[in-house]
């Protein structure tokens, strides 16, 4: 399919366009696309859905109407999304005040039915499009997806929305820790996000010079850890970078939760359990930072604003082509378009073949195994 030849046909159409799950840098560029393509190549109307599925559950419906000059001006560089992102409340286990769970999709695909759309574009994860998927499935919506998450796990997709950013960001912190760490002749621990995923930590620990990096994909020892950081001390090195991803698990194989309001369990605190054991193990000062969510916000990369711009002009052309239940993604320097169902397969972790590991493997890089 070519964009370039792609022309209108038939009645003008009524596309609604929501962000769901955590946010990302690239979503603004994603929705300013996304109208840029549907008003001037097709000359559809975009309905924007606030908040997600939750703003589906309001009557009437919470929208926002996406015109060209409300979503084409300024917000390419604008961190967030303009139109509220949701990642709680699954509609069909919804949590209700009482403490139970109640199946509200009827609600939101009656929502979506009062808007009168003739397609919706989800942009989202993997949690996301299961939801999504299965909402499409059960009220007849024509429903196309764009992956975005820093966490980059979606399947059948090289890159999603935000992933770039999170790796800059992270890459940044370590380039901000490298002086001080040498400095004060300490051991700097960064702990990043990824949920289950180590791309994150893999990739800007590569980027940023970390001399170990833990990825929940790859087993460690703490002897391994200690040892490649008491062999830098002997080379002459005063000073270790070490980052972690989130859902690394303790010595014990226990995995860092933190409780949250809406009883939502998030990772985090990895970090100051490694720093202390490094301490304990090698007599090194050590420091911890946390990133969390400075991962996510901010002003989008290059790279995430032309796969976002990319997804959200391919995205409109799949409705234009009337092919729906598919999600675009990026393989091999291309646009393409895959079925939904593939993306949600399985999350995609690490390649423990890939060439990034490799490529760690060979740089002296610790990985933490043996
Ligand atoms: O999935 C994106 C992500 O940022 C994960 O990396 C992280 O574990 C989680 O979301 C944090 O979620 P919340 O926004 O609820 O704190």
């Amino acid at each position: 399919m070519s964009t370039s030849t792609m022309t209108a046909s038939g009645p003008p159409k009524t596309i609604g366009l929501l962000t769901s799950g955590g946010d990302c840098a690239g979503l603004n560029a994603v929705i300013r696309a996304v109208v840029s393509r549907a008003v001037l190549g097709f000359g559809w109307r975009v309905v924007g859905i606030r908040q997600g599925t939750a703003g589906l559950l309001q009557r009437p419906p919470l929208t926002e109407k996406l015109d060209l000059g409300l979503a084409t001006v300024n917000i390419l560089r604008l961190g967030g999304t303009i139109l509220g992102t949701t990642n709680r409340g699954d509609p069909f286990a919804f949590p209700m005040s009482d403490g139970s769970l109640a199946d509200r999709s009827g609600e939101v695909i009656d929502g979506i039915r009062a808007l009168g759309l003739d397609a919706l574009i989800g942009v989202g994860g993997d949690g996301s499009f299961m939801i999504l998927r299965r909402l499409a499935q059960q009220g007849g919506i024509n429903l196309v997806g764009i992956p975005k998450t820093i966490d980059n796990d979606v399947g059948a997709t090289e890159s999603s929305v935000g992933y770039h950013t999170a790796v800059m960001v992270a890459t940044e912190a370590l380039d901000r820790l490298q002086p001080t760490a040498a400095s004060h002749d300490r051991v700097m621990v960064l702990e990043v996000m990824g949920r289950d995923a180590g791309h994150i930590a893999l990739a800007a620990g590569i980027a940023g010079g970390a001399d170990v990096i833990l990825i929940p994909e790859i087993p460690y020892s703490m002897q391994a850890v200690a040892a490649h950081i008491d062999r830098l001390r002997r080379h002459g090195r005063n000073f270790a970078l070490v980052i972690v991803a989130e859902a690394v698990p303790d010595r014990t194989g226990r995995q860092v939760r933190q409780r949250q309001a809406f009883g939502k369990t998030n990772y985090g605190g990895i970090g100051h359990i490694l720093g202390e054991a490094i301490t304990e193990l090698t007599g090194a000062e050590t420091r911890v930072t946390v990133l969390g969510h400075l991962q996510r916000g901010g002003q989008p990369t290059w790279d995430d604003r032309l796969v976002a711009q990319a997804f959200g002009v391919h995205a409109v052309d799949l409705i234009g082509a009337g092919r729906f239940d598919r999600m675009v993604a990026w393989q091999n320097r291309q646009v393409v378009d895959v079925p939904l169902a593939d993306a949600i397969l399985a999350p995609q972790l690490v390649d423990l073949d890939g060439a990034l590991v490799h490529t760690a493997r060979g740089l002296g890089i610790s990985l933490g195994d043996a």
